[in-house]
């Protein structure tokens, strides 16, 4: 079976961990970017991660030399020509890509699908500015492309069931794992984990735990890799903060993704994270690690809390039609590396429990973000669990 060509428009991060992973399924590639430095860039860039697979024996030089040899990088959007799909992965401004999008439709086949890897925009957005947007599909993968398993397949109001079948047959071929989402903002991973930021961060401005219990919490109680402000440090205060800010705008201002002032403080000053050296924590050379209080009844508190109000939102995206119940748990586990499925974890704590950590906070605070979804509601009344 012939391979179709694949294109990649934007040779940055994403773009070049694209082209690596189409490459690795044995797909030619045609990465295109306009700015010759950022193509020197990538390939030297992906050079270096091919060669670290071969010392790691992942690979052997001749597989690494195919790999190598499938990708063309150029600057020219006519060698598109003979693609039979692109994933552009540019700058996030709609007028850019509503540019590029009418470049490439004027130069590919009229079967060639035309996918973005945007985080932020609406696919139908994007591809209202195509002749054909039928065509025109949403292919989110996550930072590193070619170790994160996840990829979120976007059809939009316009997208067509072949356009919506042939980009998921092609991402599963790449040993990806898929999940189908609605075209709303943040999609699955960027809308469900909001509140591992967001609850973490009131806790913390509530004064009931520091930046260190929480994250001790987080992880030796929940088991997450990583506690939220370590996170939120290792993403970049900039970037959570502004995607944080993103979803809360694009959700029409719902109170439960408001966004938080420490956070936005931490950016104003400078405090990004790992990559200014220093965010919630100190990263400094000779910084002295931030100690937990590692109480066993507030750690659990604090984990709980968090837990449920995850919980709430995975709830709301399978009561709202976003994404299936499996899909959410598939794409929590493999796009966020969470320990478990959110609605996996909700059976086996209860959705009783759930409920009830959930109105005793709404009761207190009376605030939305704690309004417990009515899914939640249906489903203890009627004594059904997610499994
Ligand atoms: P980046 O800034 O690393 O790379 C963007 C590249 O696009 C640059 O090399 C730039 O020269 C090129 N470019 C800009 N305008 C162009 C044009 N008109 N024609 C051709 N090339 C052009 O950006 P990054 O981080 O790779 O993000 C790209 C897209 O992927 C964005 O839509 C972003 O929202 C999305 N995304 C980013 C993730 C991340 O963690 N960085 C995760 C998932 C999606």
């Amino acid at each position: 079976m012939s391979l179709i060509q694949i294109g990649v428009l934007g040779a940055g991060t994403m773009g070049t961990g694209i082209a690596q992973v189409a490459a690795q399924s044995g797909h030619s590639v045609v990465l295109v970017d306009v700015n010759s430095e950022a193509l020197k860039k990538s390939g030297d860039s992906l050079q270096k991660v091919l060669n670290r697979l071969v010392e790691k024996g992942k690979m052997d030089e001749t597989q690494k030399e195919q790999i190598w040899d499938r990708i063309q990088f150029s600057s020219l959007y006519e060698d598109f020509k003979g693609c039979g799909l692109i994933i552009e992965a540019i700058v996030e401004k709609l007028e850019v890509k509503h540019e590029v999008f009418k470049r490439m439709e004027a130069i590919v086949s009229a079967d060639c699908i035309l996918a973005s890897n945007t985080s932020s925009l609406s696919i139908a957005s994007i591809g209202s500015a195509l002749q054909k947007p039928e065509r025109c599909v949403g292919i989110h993968f996550f930072n590193p492309a070619p170790l994160m398993p996840l990829v979120e397949v976007i059809p939009a109001v316009q997208t067509s069931a072949e356009t919506l079948k042939k980009s998921k047959d092609l991402i599963d071929s790449w040993k990806k794992k898929s999940v189908i989402v609605k075209d709303t903002p943040g999609f699955i991973v960027n809308r469900v984990a909001r509140p591992f930021y967001g609850e973490a961060l009131r806790i913390y401005e509530e004064g009931i735990a520091d930046f260190a219990t929480i994250d001790w919490a987080m992880t030796s109680i929940g088991g997450f890799r990583m506690g939220p402000f370590t996170l939120m440090d290792y993403i970049g205060n900039d970037v959570n903060y502004t995607v944080t800010e993103t979803v809360f705008e694009a959700f029409y201002y719902d109170p439960r993704f408001k966004p938080s002032f420490t956070q936005k403080r931490h950016k104003e000053a400078g405090y990004y994270g790992r990559k200014s050296g220093k965010g919630f924590f100190d990263y400094s050379e000779n910084a002295v690690p931030a100690k937990a209080n590692e109480d066993p009844k507030l750690g659990q508190e604090i984990f709980e809390r968090i837990l449920v109000m995850l919980i709430n939102e995975a709830v709301d995206a399978v009561f709202l039609n976003i994404a299936s119940r499996e899909d959410v748990d598939v794409a929590m586990t493999n796009g966020v590396n969470y320990p478990k499925g959110l609605l996996k974890w909700a059976d086996e704590m209860g959705l009783t429990v759930v409920l009830e950590k959930l109105e005793t906070l709404f009761e207190e605070y009376g605030e939305d973000r704690y309004r417990p979804n009515p899914l939640l509601k249906r489903m203890v009344k009627a004594g059904q669990t997610f499994y």
